[in-house]
């Protein structure tokens, strides 16, 4: 049977997981099929009210009936979580994606986890994941204040299991920077490696934290980074230089000023191209290349893909004067 693309849910319950921070269960409809599959890494488009969608991690178990996602409130932020915080209830239906994945976890001898404030939400379920594959893992989480940080207890509970080789260190560093200072990512990642040795390091927090890990990654030939960035490093630069684009299905020729995206200017002309986050985030509004370099400006790694070679519209553009899409 077929995902669907989109699925209607019911806010099942609402729960405090830290100071500002709700973690809220969604189920399906009682007269509905159960919820898609996911894995850990997906992250679901939640179709607040019209005009107002925003992507969460899912952070509950995959084995679960329900879908979980968690949601830290920030007053002065774009309003989602706002509004999640103010108005979402138990009962209250929801539109939402179905749950999409561009931070797999993949195999790997070892797993460094680094996770920074309600970053922890993707990495939460991929811890579990590599403790009940039995590959060891290290987890570090870092945040301003203790009382703000979600899943500290259920980290502590995961890392506290009992192991079948004798006992061990704790695996999770909960640091809270606020009161104990700058936390020592080099040192951190260093004794992985002196223990565990080639990793894969899945991260997901403030864009500084994961540029610095992505750098610090990049000078050990052992370890390999994945990351998830709160903003995408592209979305915030200059728009670039004006490009063409052609589109192989539909015959029309198309030109993308530079201060215009090329998703605006494919919606422009009635197109089928859906957006989401418009951040390079989420992956929703993927374009099939056929010809042309893009400027890839995601962090989603659609620029990793070979077959077929796609870029996210909303943020990223070309580096050839044109581009061929499958549109
Ligand atoms: S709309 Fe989310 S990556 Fe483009």
């Amino acid at each position: 049977m077929s995902t669907p693309e989109e699925l209607e849910v019911v806010v099942a319950e609402l729960s405090w997981e830290a100071d500002g921070v709700v973690a809220v269960g969604l189920a399906p409809l009682p007269d509905g099929p159960p919820l898609p599959a996911w894995t850990p890494g997906a992250h679901l488009t939640v179709r607040l009210r019209p005009g107002l969608e925003r992507q969460y991690s899912l952070c509950g178990d995959p084995v679960d009936a329900r879908y979980r996602i968690a949601v830290r409130h920030c007053p002065r932020g774009r309003g989602g979580s706002d509004y999640v915080h103010r108005f979402l209830r138990p009962g209250r239906r929801l539109r939402i994606s179905a749950p999409r994945n561009h931070f797999d976890l993949l195999p790997a001898a070892s797993y460094a986890f680094v996770a920074g404030g309600i970053g922890i939400t993707p990495i939460l379920p991929m811890v579990r994941r590599a403790e009940a594959d039995g590959i060891p893992w290290t987890l570090a989480y870092v945040g301003r204040e203790r009382a703000t940080m979600a899943f500290v207890d259920r980290l502590t509970r995961l890392d506290a299991a009992e192991s079948t080789t004798g006992p061990r260190a704790p695996r999770s560093t909960v640091w809270a920077s606020g009161t104990a200072g700058r936390f020592d990512l080099t040192g951190h990642l260093d004794a992985h490696r002196r223990e565990h040795g080639r990793a894969r390091v899945y991260g997901c927090g403030p864009t500084s934290m994961m540029d610095a890990l992505e750098e610090l990654c990049a000078q050990r030939a052992d370890l390999v980074f994945h990351g998830e960035r709160f903003r995408a490093p592209g979305a915030d630069t200059a728009p670039g230089r004006p490009f063409d684009v052609r589109c192989t299905r539909s015959g029309l020729d198309l030109h993308v000023d530079a201060d215009r995206s090329l998703l605006d200017v494919l919606a422009a002309a009635g197109l089928p191209v859906a957006g989401s986050c418009r951040e390079g985030l989420c992956g929703t509004c993927e374009v099939v290349v056929r010809a042309g370099d893009p400027d890839h400006r995601d962090h989603v790694g659609l620029g990793d893909r070979t077959a077929p070679r796609v870029m996210a519209a909303c943020v990223s553009r070309a580096l050839t004067p044109g581009l061929e899409l499958e549109l």
